[in-house]
């Protein structure tokens, strides 16, 4: 019985909290084990998100590199595996940083005002007129397609999925990150932009993360960060 109880309360421990180990392509899990092209987050273990959107940990949550970089076509879908149900209601957003010249995506921190945003979902009402983002309640981030203008060439890519159910205090929104090192192919000559630094883009009190999500329209919710390149 005592070992039953000690196993429920590691259970509940990692309940509602979750890590995007794997990079899905166009429906396919690439990464045939966790943290291949993505680098290995600090909540690994732990699971649980970033509370501080200025901390340094909000750009990928690591403090390591991954071993491989991906082969990603320009408009590819791209979304991640879950290790837990995401269960917290917020939306998914996805940022691409280009490397430097002379820089690998092996080794590159993403540091500078080089990163974009070019996917972010947008809240509906379930049938108990709760806000609920897409993919919420499944095990793999709602995917997005990398637009085919993007260049060719070395990135990091970023999810993130804010997990909004405490949001109305401060410094209670749950940021669940990663970045894996990707390579893409058969771009097209597109400028994305505009670009913001990570951390810099984000404050406490910006009203896509400091905001109560239980008295709000769908449509009026404002994901954090700039407007999403569209290609
Ligand atoms: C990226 O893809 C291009 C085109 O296939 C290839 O020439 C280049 O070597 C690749 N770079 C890496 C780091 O995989």
């Amino acid at each position: 019985m005592k070992i039953l109880s000690v196993f429920l309360l590691a259970v509940v421990a990692v309940e509602g909290h979750y890590t995007f180990p794997r990079l899905v392509v166009n429906g396919k899990t690439v990464e045939d084990r966790d943290w291949l092209f993505t680098r290995q987050t600090k909540n690994a273990q732990s699971k649980s998100g970033i509370e501080n959107p200025t901390s340094g940990d909000i750009r990928c949550y690591s403090s390591t590199t991954a071993p491989q970089i991906a082969t990603v076509p320009a408009g590819a879908s791209v979304n991640y595996i879950s290790t837990q149900q995401i269960n917290h209601p917020g939306p998914t957003q996805y940022y691409l940083a280009r490397v430097p010249a002379g820089s690998s995506a092996k080794t590159w921190d993403g540091s500078g005002s080089v990163w974009w945003k070019f996917a972010s979902t947008m809240p509906y009402y379930d049938a108990n007129k709760q806000l609920v983002w897409p993919a919420q309640n499944t095990y793999a981030t709602h995917p997005a397609a990398i637009p085919a203008n993007t260049p060719s060439g070395e990135y990091l890519l970023r999810v993130e999925q804010i997990a909004l159910h405490m949001a109305s205090q401060a410094n209670k929104a749950q940021f669940y990150i990663s970045c894996s090192q990707i390579n893409i192919t058969n771009g097209g000559n597109g400028t994305p932009g505009p670009t913001v630094s990570l951390p810099g883009a984000y404050r406490s009190n910006d009203p896509g993360i400091q905001v109560n999500i239980y008295n709000l329209q769908p449509d009026a919710y404002r994901a954090p960060g700039p407007a999403p390149w569209q290609g």
